[in-house]
């Protein structure tokens, strides 16, 4: 039975040496796309510091539809290319978002988010859908985060079938 540890790590780097420890035994045995992922959103939102919203969004036809997720509701539909999501999702890659009342078209769910990280999950040639965090502090995100949040989603979709 997994039980949720206390993060102990000191530096970012030790924090996700954690998390990415705690993520391989959570999802360990278990391969249901919504119980991984409502799993692992609870994780990364109890165990990184500063966040309002960590959840996922799956590729539904042209548009991204809310999946699990820890944080106040949030925007269900939102369509590819629009927001951070709709653009990490169209363009396959991280985004970083210091700033997001600098992003054009980011999409504002909650008031209190100030920075978000987007991370497109891509299971062999196949998008699935994207990881979103928010932050009420600006420039929450460095390159540790995105790195680190990378070898995260490389664990989910590694230890998880979809049958989309
Ligand atoms: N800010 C996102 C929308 C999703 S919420 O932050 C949960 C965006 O611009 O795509």
């Amino acid at each position: 039975m997994f039980a949720l540890q206390t993060a102990r790590a000191g530096s970012p780097a030790d924090l996700y040496t954690e998390l990415l420890e705690q993520s391989r035994a959570l999802l360990e045995g278990e391969r249901d796309s919504t119980a991984n992922a409502a799993n692992l959103a609870a994780l990364v939102f109890h165990t990184l510091p500063d966040l309002n919203w960590a959840g996922f969004y799956w590729l539904r036809g042209r548009e991204l539809v809310l999946g699990p997720f820890q944080g106040k509701p949030a925007c269900v539909r939102i369509a590819m290319g629009r927001g951070v999501c709709g653009t990490a999702a169209r363009e396959r890659h991280t985004i970083l978002v210091p700033d997001v009342n600098a992003f054009p078209g980011h999409i504002a769910c909650d008031a209190a988010s100030a920075s978000e990280i987007v991370l497109p999950l891509v299971k062999g040639t196949k998008l699935i859908g994207v990881l979103d965090l928010d932050s009420p502090r600006p420039a929450r995100f460095q390159e540790i985060d995105a790195r680190g949040l990378e070898e995260v989603v490389r664990i989910f979709l590694d230890a998880t079938d979809f049958d989309t």
